[in-house]
Protein backbone atom coordinates (compact mmCIF):
# COMPACT_ATOMS: atom_id res chain seq x y z
CA UNK A 1 0.00 0.00 0.00
CA UNK A 2 1.84 2.68 -1.41
CA UNK A 3 0.01 5.40 -3.09
CA UNK A 4 -3.29 7.21 -3.20
CA UNK A 5 -6.19 6.03 -2.53
CA UNK A 6 -4.93 4.29 -0.07
CA UNK A 7 -2.57 6.98 1.11
CA UNK A 8 -4.39 10.49 1.48
CA UNK A 9 -1.57 13.04 3.41
CA UNK A 10 -5.01 14.96 3.52
CA UNK A 11 -6.01 12.79 6.96
CA UNK A 12 -3.64 14.97 9.02
CA UNK A 13 -5.08 17.75 7.85
CA UNK A 14 -8.30 17.65 8.90
CA UNK A 15 -8.62 18.83 12.42
CA UNK A 16 -6.44 21.62 14.33
CA UNK A 17 -6.19 19.61 17.02
CA UNK A 18 -4.60 16.72 14.07
CA UNK A 19 -2.97 19.46 12.30
CA UNK A 20 -1.11 20.31 16.10
CA UNK A 21 -0.18 16.58 17.13
CA UNK A 22 1.81 16.30 13.69
CA UNK A 23 3.34 20.11 13.81
CA UNK A 24 6.76 19.65 13.39
CA UNK A 25 8.47 23.02 13.84
CA UNK A 26 6.93 25.19 17.52
CA UNK A 27 7.55 28.56 17.50
CA UNK A 28 8.03 29.75 21.33
CA UNK A 29 7.99 32.87 22.97
CA UNK A 30 11.09 32.11 24.44
CA UNK A 31 13.31 32.13 21.21
CA UNK A 32 12.35 35.70 20.98
CA UNK A 33 14.85 38.74 21.71
CA UNK A 34 13.54 42.08 21.15
CA UNK A 35 15.81 44.99 19.88
CA UNK A 36 15.79 48.58 21.21
CA UNK A 37 17.08 51.54 20.47
CA UNK A 38 18.52 53.79 23.40
CA UNK A 39 18.83 58.05 23.54
CA UNK A 40 20.18 60.55 25.14
CA UNK A 41 17.91 62.37 27.32
CA UNK A 42 14.47 61.74 28.94
CA UNK A 43 10.98 61.87 29.00
CA UNK A 44 11.79 60.93 25.74
CA UNK A 45 9.77 57.83 23.38
CA UNK A 46 10.25 59.24 19.92
CA UNK A 47 8.92 57.26 16.78
CA UNK A 48 11.02 55.42 14.27
CA UNK A 49 9.31 56.78 11.06
CA UNK A 50 10.44 54.11 8.98
CA UNK A 51 9.54 51.15 11.19
CA UNK A 52 5.97 51.60 12.67
CA UNK A 53 5.11 50.28 16.30
CA UNK A 54 9.29 51.07 17.06
CA UNK A 55 10.35 53.45 19.02
CA UNK A 56 13.93 55.16 20.65
CA UNK A 57 13.84 55.12 24.19
CA UNK A 58 15.24 57.44 26.45
CA UNK A 59 16.74 55.68 29.81
CA UNK A 60 14.32 56.65 31.93
CA UNK A 61 11.87 55.33 30.27
CA UNK A 62 13.11 51.77 29.91
CA UNK A 63 12.09 49.99 32.95
CA UNK A 64 8.30 50.31 31.93
CA UNK A 65 9.27 48.49 28.84
CA UNK A 66 11.31 46.28 29.89
CA UNK A 67 8.63 45.15 31.78
CA UNK A 68 6.03 45.07 29.52
CA UNK A 69 9.07 42.64 27.50
CA UNK A 70 9.31 40.51 30.41
CA UNK A 71 5.54 40.28 31.68
CA UNK A 72 5.11 39.20 27.83
CA UNK A 73 7.53 36.12 28.52
CA UNK A 74 10.61 37.60 25.90
CA UNK A 75 13.13 36.66 27.56
CA UNK A 76 16.00 38.93 26.12
CA UNK A 77 16.41 42.07 24.67
CA UNK A 78 19.29 43.53 21.87
CA UNK A 79 20.82 47.16 22.96
CA UNK A 80 21.61 50.08 20.33
CA UNK A 81 22.76 52.84 21.72
CA UNK A 82 22.54 56.23 19.95
CA UNK A 83 24.65 58.75 21.56
CA UNK A 84 24.70 62.87 20.95
CA UNK A 85 27.87 63.08 20.41
CA UNK A 86 29.81 61.58 17.67
CA UNK A 87 33.57 61.54 16.79
CA UNK A 88 35.99 59.44 14.60
CA UNK A 89 36.97 56.83 17.00
CA UNK A 90 33.87 56.32 18.33
CA UNK A 91 34.44 57.21 22.02
CA UNK A 92 30.57 57.39 23.34
CA UNK A 93 30.97 53.32 22.37
CA UNK A 94 33.26 52.52 25.81
CA UNK A 95 32.47 55.74 27.79
CA UNK A 96 31.63 54.30 31.12
CA UNK A 97 28.62 56.49 31.48
CA UNK A 98 27.97 56.29 28.00
CA UNK A 99 23.83 56.08 27.28
CA UNK A 100 24.41 52.26 26.44
CA UNK A 101 26.30 51.84 29.63
CA UNK A 102 23.58 53.20 31.64
CA UNK A 103 20.43 51.89 30.02
CA UNK A 104 22.29 48.49 30.83
CA UNK A 105 22.54 48.97 34.36
CA UNK A 106 18.73 50.31 34.15
CA UNK A 107 17.47 47.66 32.97
CA UNK A 108 19.29 44.85 35.19
CA UNK A 109 18.41 47.01 37.93
CA UNK A 110 14.57 47.19 37.26
CA UNK A 111 13.99 43.65 35.49
CA UNK A 112 16.94 41.48 36.93
CA UNK A 113 15.98 38.35 35.00
CA UNK A 114 15.57 39.56 31.76
CA UNK A 115 18.77 39.04 29.80
CA UNK A 116 20.51 41.82 28.43
CA UNK A 117 22.51 41.65 24.99
CA UNK A 118 24.51 44.10 23.53
CA UNK A 119 25.09 44.87 20.49
CA UNK A 120 29.02 45.70 20.12
CA UNK A 121 29.45 47.83 17.55
CA UNK A 122 30.88 51.47 16.20
CA UNK A 123 28.75 52.84 13.80
CA UNK A 124 26.07 54.37 15.57
CA UNK A 125 29.01 56.22 17.59
CA UNK A 126 31.18 57.08 14.47
CA UNK A 127 31.16 60.76 12.57
CA UNK A 128 31.37 59.03 9.68
CA UNK A 129 28.75 56.17 10.50
CA UNK A 130 31.24 53.18 9.78
CA UNK A 131 31.69 50.24 12.52
CA UNK A 132 35.76 50.72 12.95
CA UNK A 133 38.68 52.69 12.41
CA UNK A 134 39.20 54.73 9.23
CA UNK A 135 42.10 55.07 7.45
CA UNK A 136 42.83 56.65 4.46
CA UNK A 137 39.04 55.90 3.59
CA UNK A 138 38.89 52.34 4.67
CA UNK A 139 37.82 50.79 7.49
CA UNK A 140 41.26 49.78 8.99
CA UNK A 141 40.78 46.01 10.84
CA UNK A 142 43.59 45.69 13.80
CA UNK A 143 43.01 49.07 14.80
CA UNK A 144 39.54 48.15 15.11
CA UNK A 145 39.40 45.43 17.66
CA UNK A 146 41.00 47.26 20.01
CA UNK A 147 37.97 49.64 20.16
CA UNK A 148 35.38 46.62 20.16
CA UNK A 149 36.99 45.07 22.92
CA UNK A 150 36.93 47.85 24.99
CA UNK A 151 33.52 48.66 23.81
CA UNK A 152 32.42 45.07 24.93
CA UNK A 153 34.18 45.19 28.29
CA UNK A 154 32.49 48.33 29.21
CA UNK A 155 29.26 46.81 28.33
CA UNK A 156 29.95 43.67 30.74
CA UNK A 157 31.58 45.97 33.71
CA UNK A 158 27.59 47.70 33.39
CA UNK A 159 26.32 44.53 33.98
CA UNK A 160 25.93 43.06 30.21
CA UNK A 161 24.49 39.20 29.87
CA UNK A 162 26.15 38.73 26.49
CA UNK A 163 27.91 40.91 23.83
CA UNK A 164 27.77 40.38 20.41
CA UNK A 165 29.54 41.92 18.11
CA UNK A 166 28.18 42.98 14.62
CA UNK A 167 30.98 44.61 13.06
CA UNK A 168 32.35 41.96 10.98
CA UNK A 169 36.36 42.71 11.51
CA UNK A 170 38.43 39.53 11.41
CA UNK A 171 39.79 38.88 14.60
CA UNK A 172 37.44 40.51 16.93
CA UNK A 173 35.98 37.48 18.93
CA UNK A 174 39.47 36.68 20.11
CA UNK A 175 40.25 40.30 20.61
CA UNK A 176 37.10 40.41 22.79
CA UNK A 177 37.40 37.06 24.69
CA UNK A 178 40.65 38.07 25.47
CA UNK A 179 39.63 41.32 27.06
CA UNK A 180 36.79 39.27 28.86
CA UNK A 181 38.65 36.74 30.28
CA UNK A 182 41.76 39.45 31.30
CA UNK A 183 39.23 41.29 33.48
CA UNK A 184 37.32 38.31 35.55
CA UNK A 185 34.24 38.03 32.45
CA UNK A 186 35.06 34.58 31.70
CA UNK A 187 31.77 33.68 32.87
CA UNK A 188 30.14 36.32 29.83
CA UNK A 189 28.95 34.51 26.79
CA UNK A 190 29.76 35.83 23.06
CA UNK A 191 27.20 35.91 20.25
CA UNK A 192 29.10 36.74 17.09
CA UNK A 193 26.99 38.19 14.29
CA UNK A 194 29.07 35.84 12.40
CA UNK A 195 27.85 35.50 8.66
CA UNK A 196 26.36 39.15 8.66
CA UNK A 197 25.76 40.44 5.14
CA UNK A 198 25.91 43.75 3.11
CA UNK A 199 22.01 43.95 3.26
CA UNK A 200 20.04 46.54 1.59
CA UNK A 201 17.28 45.21 4.74
CA UNK A 202 19.33 47.34 6.73
CA UNK A 203 17.83 50.45 5.60
CA UNK A 204 15.33 51.74 8.20
CA UNK A 205 17.55 50.18 10.96
CA UNK A 206 20.18 53.13 9.75
CA UNK A 207 17.44 55.40 9.86
CA UNK A 208 16.47 54.91 13.68
CA UNK A 209 19.83 54.38 14.99
CA UNK A 210 21.64 57.10 12.75
CA UNK A 211 24.20 54.72 11.66
CA UNK A 212 24.02 55.45 7.35
CA UNK A 213 28.22 55.05 6.48
CA UNK A 214 28.69 59.14 5.23
CA UNK A 215 30.94 57.88 2.39
CA UNK A 216 30.78 54.65 0.31
CA UNK A 217 29.16 51.48 2.30
CA UNK A 218 30.20 48.26 4.26
CA UNK A 219 30.54 46.32 1.46
CA UNK A 220 34.74 45.54 2.13
CA UNK A 221 33.95 44.39 5.86
CA UNK A 222 30.36 42.74 5.48
CA UNK A 223 29.54 39.92 3.38
CA UNK A 224 29.06 39.79 -0.27
CA UNK A 225 25.23 38.13 -0.57
CA UNK A 226 26.03 35.61 -3.33
CA UNK A 227 28.18 33.61 -0.93
CA UNK A 228 26.93 30.75 1.35
CA UNK A 229 30.33 28.66 1.65
CA UNK A 230 32.07 32.13 2.97
CA UNK A 231 29.60 31.98 5.35
CA UNK A 232 30.37 28.56 6.80
CA UNK A 233 33.90 29.47 6.98
CA UNK A 234 32.97 32.94 9.18
CA UNK A 235 31.49 30.74 11.59
CA UNK A 236 34.10 28.49 11.79
CA UNK A 237 36.17 31.10 12.47
CA UNK A 238 33.96 33.03 15.16
CA UNK A 239 33.67 29.44 16.77
CA UNK A 240 37.83 28.83 16.68
CA UNK A 241 38.37 32.89 18.22
CA UNK A 242 35.70 32.03 21.10
CA UNK A 243 31.88 32.54 20.02
CA UNK A 244 30.02 30.82 21.92
CA UNK A 245 26.91 31.49 20.13
CA UNK A 246 26.83 32.15 15.99
CA UNK A 247 24.21 34.47 14.18
CA UNK A 248 23.09 34.88 10.15
CA UNK A 249 21.87 38.12 9.22
CA UNK A 250 19.38 39.08 7.83
CA UNK A 251 16.78 35.91 8.46
CA UNK A 252 14.40 35.98 5.04
CA UNK A 253 16.95 36.08 2.67
CA UNK A 254 19.59 33.77 4.33
CA UNK A 255 17.59 31.08 5.24
CA UNK A 256 19.68 28.61 3.06
CA UNK A 257 22.34 30.25 5.20
CA UNK A 258 20.44 29.21 8.19
CA UNK A 259 20.03 25.74 7.57
CA UNK A 260 23.92 25.38 6.18
CA UNK A 261 25.12 26.89 9.51
CA UNK A 262 22.02 24.52 11.49
CA UNK A 263 23.92 21.39 9.59
CA UNK A 264 27.28 22.72 10.46
CA UNK A 265 27.90 23.64 13.81
CA UNK A 266 26.60 22.40 16.88
CA UNK A 267 26.49 25.20 18.56
CA UNK A 268 23.55 27.63 19.21
CA UNK A 269 22.15 29.25 16.30
CA UNK A 270 20.73 32.94 16.48
CA UNK A 271 19.25 34.55 13.37
CA UNK A 272 18.41 38.63 13.09
CA UNK A 273 14.97 39.08 11.22
CA UNK A 274 16.05 42.58 10.16
CA UNK A 275 14.23 45.81 10.34
CA UNK A 276 14.06 45.55 6.60
CA UNK A 277 12.38 42.43 6.72
CA UNK A 278 9.49 43.92 9.52
CA UNK A 279 8.94 47.30 7.64
CA UNK A 280 7.54 45.68 4.88
CA UNK A 281 5.12 43.19 6.50
CA UNK A 282 4.11 46.45 8.67
CA UNK A 283 4.01 48.65 5.15
CA UNK A 284 1.98 45.99 3.47
CA UNK A 285 -0.17 45.19 6.91
CA UNK A 286 -0.89 48.89 6.80
CA UNK A 287 -2.28 48.82 3.39
CA UNK A 288 -4.38 46.06 3.61
CA UNK A 289 -2.52 43.89 1.44
CA UNK A 290 -1.69 40.93 3.79
CA UNK A 291 -2.87 39.85 6.89
CA UNK A 292 -0.24 41.18 9.48
CA UNK A 293 -0.80 38.12 12.33
CA UNK A 294 -0.39 35.44 9.94
CA UNK A 295 2.25 36.72 7.88
CA UNK A 296 4.47 37.63 10.75
CA UNK A 297 3.99 34.30 12.62
CA UNK A 298 4.75 32.43 9.27
CA UNK A 299 7.99 34.66 8.96
CA UNK A 300 8.94 33.43 12.15
CA UNK A 301 7.95 30.06 11.70
CA UNK A 302 10.16 29.73 8.46
CA UNK A 303 13.36 31.09 10.03
CA UNK A 304 12.58 28.76 13.26
CA UNK A 305 11.91 25.81 10.30
CA UNK A 306 15.16 26.75 8.47
CA UNK A 307 17.52 25.89 11.62
CA UNK A 308 17.61 28.95 13.73
CA UNK A 309 16.89 28.51 17.67
CA UNK A 310 16.85 32.21 19.01
CA UNK A 311 15.50 34.87 16.77
CA UNK A 312 15.86 38.54 17.31
CA UNK A 313 13.01 40.31 16.23
CA UNK A 314 11.36 43.57 16.16
CA UNK A 315 7.70 41.39 16.12
CA UNK A 316 8.86 40.12 19.42
CA UNK A 317 6.54 41.86 21.56
CA UNK A 318 3.40 41.34 19.23
CA UNK A 319 4.43 37.86 18.34
CA UNK A 320 4.43 36.76 22.58
CA UNK A 321 1.20 38.67 22.22
CA UNK A 322 -0.10 36.05 20.09
CA UNK A 323 1.76 32.74 21.15
C1 LIG B 1 25.42 47.76 13.25
C2 LIG B 1 24.20 46.95 13.04
C3 LIG B 1 23.32 46.99 11.97
C4 LIG B 1 22.30 46.11 12.29
C5 LIG B 1 22.60 45.54 13.52
N1 LIG B 1 23.80 46.06 13.95
C6 LIG B 1 23.30 47.80 10.74
C7 LIG B 1 24.39 47.77 9.78
O1 LIG B 1 25.27 46.90 9.82
O2 LIG B 1 24.39 48.67 8.96
C8 LIG B 1 21.08 45.85 11.44
C9 LIG B 1 19.84 45.59 12.19
C10 LIG B 1 18.59 45.75 11.42
O3 LIG B 1 18.55 46.13 10.23
O4 LIG B 1 17.55 45.50 12.05
N2 LIG B 1 26.61 47.18 12.85
ZN1 LIG C 1 28.30 48.72 12.82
Amino acid sequence: MTGFPQLRLRRLRRTEPLRALVRETRLEVRDLVYPLFVIEGSGAKQDVASMPGIFRFSVDLLPKEVKEVAKLGVPAVLLFGIPDHKDDVGSAAYHPAGVLQRAIGTIKGSVPELLVVTDVCLCEYTSHGHCGIVVDGYVDNDRTLELLARTALSHAEAGADIVAPSDMMDGRVKAIREVLDENGFHHIPILSYAAKYASAFYGPFREAAESTPEFGDRRSYQMDPPNWREALREVEQDIAEGADMVMVKPALAYLDVIRKVRDATNYPLAAFNVSGEYSMVKAAAQRGWIDERGAILEVLTAIKRAGADIIITYHAKEAASWL
